[in-house]
């Protein structure tokens, strides 16, 4: 489905660069956040996830709220037609998305030999095949505006190998690496690429993949607000990684200089706290 273009009479963003947004993984958690970010600074919204119920309920209320159009896909990323339809979307002239963010992830928790293979698969499809594929299809038509932002959410656990969430990591440091080569590559173009990279976030996330998070410290915990913020901050400065929070960003440092076999240590040692 191919969302209509701004009703006649919607806002034109007040303070923000771009005009409309599509954004997956847009019901709940970091997604719910950015919508509500930019709904209220005027932009439009394309709001993607697989409950078609909730989707509605979201967007009603921003409608509401604000004068703008939010218009809804529920589709599922791991799958190609799901795919297929963000794409067409994507390459829609005749309502051009002007910021992307790739937000839509889940994740597994244990240890790699006893997971469902399944599982694992979706975390792939859905942080780096989907990445893949909405950025392929936004990039182009962006490129040849000479104008667009994309938002990759990726994460903490992308700046090292991650025992007990192998995949996860490896999926978010597919993603993240991903943005900061696009980042490079279209440098110059008017288009901007940014990896966010949250650690705990309150959210579904940990509920939903049946994580146990009892034991994480309530100080250690970002509000999705905050996550959303920031990276829509750094893609409009033009930062290629956006860490939030200052002991997450030194974390993140730390883990780029530190030589592998340390990385992995502490990593480690992390992972056994959770
Ligand atoms: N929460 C954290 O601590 C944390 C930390 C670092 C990075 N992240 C990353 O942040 C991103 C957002 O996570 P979150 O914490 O906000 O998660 P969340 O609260 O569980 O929300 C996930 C969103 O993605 C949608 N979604 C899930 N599977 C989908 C699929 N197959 N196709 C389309 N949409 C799908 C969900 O809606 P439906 O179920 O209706 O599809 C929902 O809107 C993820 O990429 C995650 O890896 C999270």
């Amino acid at each position: 489905m191919s969302a209509p273009a701004p009703a006649a009479g919607t806002a034109r963003p007040r303070h923000a660069p771009w005009r409309t947004a599509l954004i997956t993984g847009a019901t709940a958690g970091i997604g719910l956040a950015f919508a509500d970010i930019l709904a209220r600074d005027g932009t439009h919204l394309v709001l993607v996830a697989r409950d078609g119920d909730r989707l509605a309920e979201v967007a009603d209320r921003l409608r509401a709220r604000h004068p703008i159009a939010v218009t809804t896909i529920a589709a599922d990323l791991r799958t190609d037609a799901g795919l297929t339809r963000i794409e067409d979307r994507l390459r829609d002239g005749e309502a051009p998305i002007d910021l992307l963010v790739n937000n839509a992830g889940t994740g597994t928790r244990g240890a790699f030999h006893t997971l469902p293979v399944q599982a694992e698969l979706d975390v792939v499809a859905l942080s780096a095949v989907a990445v893949v594929r909405l950025c392929r299809a936004a990039l182009a038509p962006m490129v040849e505006r000479g104008s667009g932002w994309i938002v990759n959410v990726s994460s903490l656990a992308g700046f090292q190998p991650d025992p007990l969430t192998a995949t996860y990591g490896a999926a978010k440091a597919f993603s993240l690496s991903l943005s900061e080569a696009l980042y490079d590559e279209v440098r110059g173009s008017g288009v901007r690429v940014t990896a966010l990279c949250p650690s705990f976030t309150a959210t579904e996330f940990h509920r939903r993949a049946g994580i146990d998070v009892s034991r994480v410290p309530a100080r250690a915990w970002l509000p999705a607000e905050r996550v959303a913020l920031a990276g829509l901050r750094a893609v409009e400065r033009g930062r290629p990684v956006c860490v939030p929070g200052t002991p997450y960003r030194l974390l993140a440092a730390l883990s780029t200089v530190a030589p592998r076999r340390l990385a992995r240590f502490g990593s480690r040692v992390f992972a056994g706290a959770r």
